[in-house]
């Protein structure tokens, strides 16, 4: 049998043109770039041993097994990631989630970013690949697809924190970036039909297939950084749901991104920075000649470093040429020890001599240190009497409580 005759063979058995090229390169242990020399060689003798293995592969992709499980890899933003029945295949309309989170920390420098669901890795791998300055951590519920991620991890040589468990349960620590494809197919869905190849819990996701996405909303806001972003891939008729399910956890710039087919694929929110809150503005009109404030965690307590900023609080690091963040339009508070200790209902970071809210006051002895100022609630009256000459503003945070 020639090269040709067996490209006849597959389409005979239903196969489309492309597949039966790739499957003829991968028995012949050949990659996906020599689809040219397959042209050129035609009428090339395929040896026995390789048209066995060739008819059998065309034969189960006849049968409705994927490309991807059948050579074992799947290219994903550019990586050639291994996949296997234990893991989703990494879709191309996935790598719209990657792209919206590499766009919106661009400014971001050592970005602490988690993807939750890793399966394969592919996005928590395209994020490190594209950019190395990012802590990178990965979760997913199947140790199998652990196993998986954890190879693809140790073969492209990118270093990512992989971990089993549910979600954002046990993690700790904040993140500037929450991302995720979750599980997000109805468990009636007929579309459920044509992947039966692919891990059931990779796919469905209760009644109306939001049940995940409504989990990782709940959870994010504790995860996150004020000002932190949770993106979120959904189904193609998901992105209202989603953004509802956003804006009513508190997210602020609740967005949808569209994937190449024109489809909204993705939506995400922003935790509220409270950066205009009048607390903020107060505390920076006293102290017009501080430090500009982070735009990730809005705190003040930030310093130079070359050509960057970087906030002593959240160690979010970002260019000084970077254009100024979106203000939030958040105030609510608390005041916090140094060890991070809740002092009051209301927060500051600063030695403060008198602080007043909502009409109580707190009387923080001078050369108190205190980490942070977080007033708590929509409402409340802020009222910061402070002696300029004694007092040194560390930092002011300020998010809905
Ligand atoms: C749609 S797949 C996405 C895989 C990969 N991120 C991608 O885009 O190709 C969803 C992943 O979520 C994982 N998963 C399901 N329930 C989970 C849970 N409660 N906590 C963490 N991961 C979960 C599944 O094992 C699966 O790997």
């Amino acid at each position: 049998m020639t090269l040709a005759q067996a490209l006849a063979t597959a389409s005979k058995l239903g196969l489309d043109r492309l597949d039966a090229q790739l499957l003829l390169l991968y028995a012949l242990g050949r990659d996906n770039s020599h689809r040219v020399w397959l042209l050129a060689h035609d009428k090339d003798p395929l040896p026995p041993a390789n048209e066995a293995a060739f008819v059998a592969l065309a034969q189960r992709r006849a049968a409705g097994e994927p490309l991807a499980y059948l050579t074992g890899h799947k290219e994903f933003h550019g990586l050639d990631l291994h996949v296997d029945p234990r893991v989703l295949i990494p879709r191309p309309d996935t790598e719209t989630l990657v792209d919206w989170t590499l766009d919106l920390l661009a400014h971001t420098l050592h970005a602490q970013v988690i993807d939750l669901g890793t399966g394969s890795g592919a996005i928590a791998l395209a994020l490190k690949h594209a950019r190395p300055d990012f802590e990178v951590d990965a979760i997913d519920a199947s140790a199998d697809a652990l196993e998986v991620a954890q190879a693809n991890t140790q073969r492209l040589h990118l270093k990512v924190q992989l971990q089993c468990g549910s979600w954002l349960q046990g993690v700790s620590g904040r993140f500037h970036a929450i991302v995720s494809n979750p599980p997000y197919i109805a468990s009636h869905d007929s579309h459920l039909a044509a992947l039966t190849h692919e891990p059931q819990q990779a796919l469905t996701s209760g009644p109306d297939g939001l049940d995940d996405l409504r989990q990782i909303i709940a959870q994010a806001p504790t995860y996150l950084y004020p000002g932190g972003w949770l993106l979120l891939e959904h189904g193609y008729d998901q992105a209202k749901p989603v953004r509802e399910l956003l804006r009513d956890a508190g997210f602020v710039e609740v967005l949808s991104r569209r994937d190449l087919a024109g489809v909204e694929r993705c939506s995400g929110g922003r935790l509220p920075t409270g950066a205009t809150s009048k607390i903020t503005e107060h505390l920076r009109n006293l102290m017009p000649n501080t430090t500009p404030a982070c735009p990730q965690c809005t705190l003040l307590n930030t310093y130079p470093d070359g050509d960057n900023l970087v906030c002593a609080d959240c160690g979010h690091e970002w260019s000084k040429s970077a254009p100024t963040p979106d203000k939030g339009d958040d105030d609510s508070a608390v005041v916090r020890d140094a060890n991070g200790q809740v002092l009051a209902d209301g927060d500051a970071v600063v030695l403060i001599k008198d602080l007043k809210v909502k009409g109580s006051s707190i009387t923080l002895k001078m050369g108190t240190k205190v980490k942070s100022i977080r007033l708590c609630g929509g409402d409340h009256e802020v009222d910061c009497k402070m002696d300029a000459g004694s007092f040194m503003l560390k930092a002011c945070f300020l998010r809905k409580a």
